[in-house]
């Protein structure tokens, strides 16, 4: 194999939740311009539909085109057992086997942990943690009929402190501790789990929240800039490679510059 194969997801079929928009899409179309088939998943299915529209566009530019993956859209919430179970039937009818889960759907917002409420923990909890769970179980069987490879997007906010973030902070902590534990238990099946933690990326979801946006990825008048959906993309391409084969259990930081205080005030 070359040394480009080892870094390629050419060829493997990848399931991507939430990937109607920002971390997703990105993740998405770099895995099909590579050679991978793929299948995007959100809540709605007209939210993901234009993913795969332009993925399978040969003269889009983006994604798969005449040269890359094909792409299928499936309407699947990640915290509906029953919708998981059929993204995973409609992955396996239309490409014939599942290579590789990406768990990145996940949603949160900010709030001091005095005023969240029952049903805000909970749906943060159920969204970023318990979707994993759901899909990760659903293919697990698989996963391991092609050796495959779980990487589940977690966030820095799971690996320390992240102020009005304790919701999202527990279940995203609880996917790093799922991560170590599976990559212990899947071993021995040869399916490796990893996540990739991210700090501030540009996207919609954040720049709502955050008040952050892309036009803040180039400062320098700040210690730490905001990543890009891109360079999350290219570490999980990395985890899902060959390259990565004797990488499991881990969870890759991307953040820019490491152990780095909260991000400075941005306004
Ligand atoms: N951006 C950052 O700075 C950052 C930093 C650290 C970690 N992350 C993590 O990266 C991942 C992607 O974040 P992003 O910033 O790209 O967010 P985003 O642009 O808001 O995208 C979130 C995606 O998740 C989907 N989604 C939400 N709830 C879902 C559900 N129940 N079932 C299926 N899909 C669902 C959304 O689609 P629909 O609305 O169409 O359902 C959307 O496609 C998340 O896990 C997030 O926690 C992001």
């Amino acid at each position: 194999m070359s040394l480009a194969d080892r870094f390629s997801v050419a060829g493997r079929t990848t399931i991507v939740t939430g990937a109607s928009s920002g971390i997703g899409r990105e993740i998405a179309e770099q895995f099909a311009a590579d050679g991978a088939d793929v299948v995007v998943c959100s809540r709605e299915q007209e939210h993901v539909d234009p993913v795969a529209e332009a993925i399978n566009d040969p003269d889009d530019g983006r994604g798969g085109g005449s040269d890359g993956g094909r792409c299928l859209a499936v309407e699947c919430d990640v915290t509906d057992r029953d919708a998981v179970e059929a993204l995973v039937e409609a992955t396996v009818d239309e490409f014939g086997r599942i290579d590789a889960l990406v768990n990145n759907a996940g949603a949160s917002f900010t709030s001091p942990f005095e005023d969240i409420s029952e049903n805000g923990w909970k749906r943060v909890v159920d969204i970023n943690l318990h979707g994993a769970y759901h899909c990760t179980q659903a293919a697990g069987e698989r996963l391991a009929a092609t050796d495959g490879v779980v990487v589940n997007v977690a966030s820095v906010a799971g690996t320390r402190a992240a102020r009005y973030m304790s919701h999202y902070g527990a279940a995203k902590a609880g996917l790093i501790n799922l991560t170590e534990t599976l990559a212990v238990e899947w071993a021995s099946r040869g399916v490796r789990v990893n996540c990739v933690a991210p700090g501030y990326v540009a996207t919609a979801g954040i720049e709502e929240q955050m008040g952050i946006s892309a036009d803040d990825v180039d400062r320098s008048d700040v210690d730490r800039r905001i990543g890009t959906t891109a360079e999350i993309a290219d570490v999980t391409r990395f985890l899902v490679s060959d390259a990565a084969s004797f990488v499991t259990g881990e969870t890759v930081e991307a953040q820019g510059v490491p152990s780095a205080e909260d991000l400075p005030e941005m306004a």
